[in-house]
């Protein structure tokens, strides 16, 4: 186990993407856990998904009396330096980011402001702090190994070989990190996150993308004839690999560099049928859909997408070592947890 050097009671945490699905799930937790700790949340509330979504899970965040909210975007240099400026973070954690794996083949240039930009924007934000920011936590993401086949994925893989220009953006982001901790001493932690999924989810992300679409009578299309595996993660074992991580900067490696990279996934993978079998069970289970019906009618096999990868399965040894802690909620707990927030929140949606 690494010993905790971080002390997050009574400090300012400042979270990009803090109207995101992580983002939201993660200040509320350090509400919960740590003592006058500060949330400064930062997100420019973009409309790649329904922004009614991003403002009820900032909302909700606006019961906590230490959560400040700023909006702005992280690839406005002079926006990112102002809230440095003004707040003075000992912990940034940062998850704004052009999410997304299809949608960067039709928006390249989404992906580059804000994973690229604004990736630097918060590096040099961090160098130039005063007093310094103690650990810059950091997004990656599974899609770095791309093609690869060895499984499972382990962070000693090479990983040169990204199929979608986000995949690309996310390795970037961890030699960007390399070289600022190399540079200037910086204390970084790239985090590889496995289809994270659970409450107040991403609307563009299968679970909630099948249930949207079952629920308009659609059909939902399944890639590669449903031969896909999937290490679903679910987003409370995300939020407690990150609080952990958060806590404890990285040892020094061999050339006296306090970079590191960590998987966090459910070191499980499901296969694609089974998990929408699951669904579509606890979404006629909470009266979302009729008991009769018709899933096969709903359901359309198409063959691998561009940039879509077979199976991902996180190799999560080092989370392990580090934080004896590995994510492991089970699929059909954390599918019901999912449905049963689903159903209160498509009723407000829809005004039903
Ligand atoms: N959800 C997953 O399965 C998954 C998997 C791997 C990696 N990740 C990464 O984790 C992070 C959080 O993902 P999420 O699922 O919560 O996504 P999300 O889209 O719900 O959250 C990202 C938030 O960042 C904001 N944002 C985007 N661009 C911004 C910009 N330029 N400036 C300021 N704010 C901006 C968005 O408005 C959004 O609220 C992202 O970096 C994502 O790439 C997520």
């Amino acid at each position: 186990m690494k010993e905790k050097n971080v002390n997050l009671n009574g400090k300012t945490v400042l979270i990009t993407g803090a109207a995101g699905f992580i983002g939201s799930h993660l200040a509320a937790r350090l509400f919960g856990e740590f003592k006058d700790i500060k949330v400064v949340g930062f997100d420019n509330v973009n409309d790649y998904y329904d922004v009614r979504l991003k403002e009820e899970r900032l909302e909700k965040l606006s019961a906590y009396e230490n959560f400040i909210f700023v909006k702005g975007d992280i690839s406005d240099k002079a926006a990112v330096d102002e809230v440095f400026a003004k707040y003075k973070p000992a912990v940034v954690v940062n998850l704004a980011a052009q999410a997304g794996v299809r949608y960067s083949i039709e928006n390249p240039g989404a992906y580059i402001e804000a994973n690229v930009i604004g990736f630097y924007n918060i590096l040099e934000a961090c160098r130039h702090s005063d007093p310094k920011v103690e650990h810059l936590v950091y997004a990656s993401s599974s899609s770095v190994y791309g093609g690869n086949t060895k499984l499972p994925f382990s962070t000693k893989d090479q990983v040169d070989h990204p199929l979608s220009l986000y995949a690309a953006t996310k390795k970037s982001n961890e030699l960007f990190a390399y070289s600022y901790s190399n540079l200037y001493g910086m204390a970084t932690t790239g985090l590889r996150f496995f289809t994270v999924y659970g409450p107040m989810g991403r609307p563009d992300m299968a679970l909630f993308l099948f249930a949207d679409k079952l629920l308009r009578g659609e059909t939902i299309q399944i890639f590669n004839y449903g031969n896909c595996k999937r290490d679903f993660t679910y987003v409370d074992d995300i939020v407690t690999g990150v609080v952990n991580v958060m806590q404890s900067t990285p040892d020094e490696d061999e050339k006296g560099n306090r970079y590191k990279v960590y998987n966090i996934g459910n070191h499980n993978p499901e296969n694609l049928m089974d998990f929408v079998d699951i669904l579509q069970k606890e979404l006629v289970a909470h009266g979302v859909l009729p008991e009769d019906f018709d899933f096969e009618a709903h359901r359309e096999l198409l063959p691998m997408q561009p940039g879509d990868v077979e199976a991902t399965f996180a190799d999560v040894d080092d989370l392990m070592r580090d934080f004896d802690f590995k994510p492991d909620t089970d699929l059909r707990d954390g599918i019901r947890n999912f449905v049963d927030w689903y159903a209160g929140y498509v009723k407000r949606r829809d005004n039903k």
